[in-house]
């Protein structure tokens, strides 16, 4: 009697545990919660630095895994595709500066490029007036998707672990879903209207009232990840996913073909290299023009002893922005694709060249631009930057974009992911400002396969031969000048790296003739002072999100902005 009574405990114990063991493993497959967010992070082994705290976490976790930081850097690019839509992305494209423990540095373009079918005037009606929005909403707006080749060609050269591995925890967050952080609930409310009039209700952006509590689950980008993971970049460029573009483009009126995405290939550049000091500075060659603009910036301020003035007096804006000014002006007119345009890089970045474009400097008033434009700022946080470091020195530095907020708000139909609306990039009409207000000429106009003008500038930092850090943001046109900051509060003011990422940060680019500055960080007084010489002033919510990474005696410190909910993460 007694052992009928023990089995039949036991069978109880059983069915008990198993329905424990049930429930807790439904409970953790039903959603991934957002970790908690970590500014400040430090550690001796790997430090990842992203936009999302799931990223950092997937991040973190190829890193603990043995996979180096070209791995984790894939994994995290992924995964941002998955939890943030906004910016992350397999549609879109980006650059890669890749530090090697080797001691290499180069820089992988996988830039989007026009479509076979585009023309240099398609945004333009008959009478040479620019066509409302065709550059920047749906199918006609998307360039052809670089990311996923990128992703493939940078583990082909670099990559330690399986490829299927640095997919699968995008799989996984793409088939559970992931809860939604409060900005991500804002950001998602602001674009329904244009997401729903391109795609309607059946995408997976829709839902009637967004609330934080929600749940952002896409089954058809999980299947397009399996594809791209079973079967590398053929998954995307070939196959269903490509013929589901091509078909979403058909719906669209859209112009990108199976042998535009056939075609597509990212290419390794050799980076732009600027020695001040100790340092030795990597930023990547056009067509982004971040690498050529920063290095202009840097040794313009360093002619003009930028060092000797007071942080952010009125000397010292004033100066900032005279150079912002200049270097902005040459950007709009010298800058496109190299491989259809011939740059005068090297006469850019001399450094008598560069003395001569400030000696019309005036120490006292402003320097007009030739004329006001009309270009107009929109939010800082469309694209999205990324920065990992591991224990035996690989160091990754990442900008990657749909261009707009969600990109063309197009979603492709049945692979569940946004496109981008990086056209909107290239100087549709000269003098006519692009979403950031940026200007262009012939050097940046529309060719087939051509590479659209970008303000990408993914940076790394030597000190000797060591990597010494990783820096980055969104921002789009206020890119180059946030990486300029950065880079001086750090290596100039003597700031920690959270300081340098923290504080106030303002911007000019020529056109419009203005200063734009992050709203309530300035000493008014000094703004009062700059008016008085002539300067317009604006207010701007935030200006970009920068990511960065110092690494000091082996100790790796990772400082993410406190201006949206990016995450350190390291150990
Ligand atoms: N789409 C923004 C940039 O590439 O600069």
């Amino acid at each position: 009697m007694f052992q009928k009574l023990n089995e039949l405990n036991l069978k109880k114990l059983f069915l008990i545990l198993s329905i424990t063991i049930l429930i807790f493993s439904c409970k953790q497959i039903t959603y991934f919660d957002i970790p908690p967010i970590t500014k400040e992070a430090s550690g001796q082994n790997g430090m990842v630095v992203t936009a999302h705290p799931l990223a950092s976490t997937i991040g973190n976790d190829i890193l603990k895994q043995g996979g180096n930081a070209i791995d984790a850097a894939i994994a995290v690019h992924f995964a941002l595709a998955v939890c943030y839509p906004i910016a992350g992305n397999i549609g879109g494209g980006g650059f890669m500066m890749i530090h090697s423990a080797d001691g290499k540095t180069e820089c992988l373009d996988y830039r989007e490029t026009a479509p076979l079918k585009s023309t240099t005037d398609m945004y333009l009606n008959e009478d040479k007036t620019v066509k409302k929005n065709a550059s920047t909403l749906g199918a006609l707006s998307c360039g052809v998707p670089g990311s996923v080749d990128g992703m493939w060609q940078a583990h082909q050269k670099y990559g330690k672990l399986e490829w299927e591995k640095l997919l699968a925890p995008a799989i996984k967050l793409a088939e559970y879903g992931i809860l939604l952080t409060s900005r991500e609930v804002n950001a998602l409310t602001n674009a329904q209207e244009e997401l729903l009039e391109i795609n309607g209700k059946s995408n997976p952006y829709y839902i009637e009232n967004w609330k934080s509590s929600n749940t952002l689950t896409q089954s058809d980008l999980a299947l397009t990840l399996k594809q791209i993971s079973e079967k590398g970049r053929d998954g995307f460029y070939k196959g269903w996913v490509a013929d589901s573009i091509v078909s979403t483009m058909h719906r669209h009126d859209g112009i990108i073909s199976l042998q535009d995405l056939n075609d597509y290939r990212a290419k390794w550049r050799k980076p732009l290299i600027k020695r001040i000091g100790d340092y030795t500075i990597y930023c990547p060659p056009p067509p982004s023009s971040g690498g050529v603009a920063l290095i202009q910036l840097l040794e313009i301020l360093r002619q003009s002893n930028l060092d000797s003035l007071p942080y952010h007096s009125t000397a010292y804006i004033h100066l900032v922005a005279e150079a912002e000014r200049r270097v902005y002006a040459d950007r709009a007119e010298h800058l496109g694709d190299p491989d259809f345009y011939k740059i005068p890089i090297d006469s850019l970045i001399d450094s008598s060249y560069l003395a001569s474009r400030m000696s019309n400097f005036n120490p006292l008033m402003a320097t007009p631009s030739d004329s006001i434009s009309s270009g107009v700022f929109e939010e800082s946080d469309q694209t999205t930057h990324f920065n990992v470091i591991d224990a035996e020195g690989n160091a990754v530095s990442v900008t990657t974009t749909l261009n707009g907020a969600y990109g063309s708000k197009l979603v492709v139909r049945g692979a569940g992911f946004l496109l981008n609306n990086e056209m909107d990039d290239f100087s549709i009409k000269p003098g006519v400002p692009n979403l950031y207000g940026l200007v262009g000429s012939e050097a940046n106009k529309i060719e087939p396969k051509k590479r659209m003008l970008s303000s990408m500038t993914p940076t790394i930092i030597l000190k000797g031969n060591k990597c010494y850090a990783l820096v980055g943001t969104p921002g789009g046109s206020t890119i180059i000048t946030s990486v300029l900051q950065t880079i001086l509060n750090l290596t100039q003011e003597g700031f920690t790296p959270q300081e340098s990422v923290n504080s106030g940060r303002f911007h000019h680019q020529w056109r419009p003739d203005t200063i734009f500055f992050e709203s309530g960080t300035f000493n008014e007084e000094v703004i009062d002072s700059l008016k008085k010489m002539g300067h317009g002033i604006a207010y701007y919510g935030a200006i970009g999100r920068v990511e960065l990474i110092e690494i000091v005696d082996g100790l790796m410190y990772g400082a993410a902005d406190p201006r949206g909910d990016d995450c350190a993460m390291g150990y």
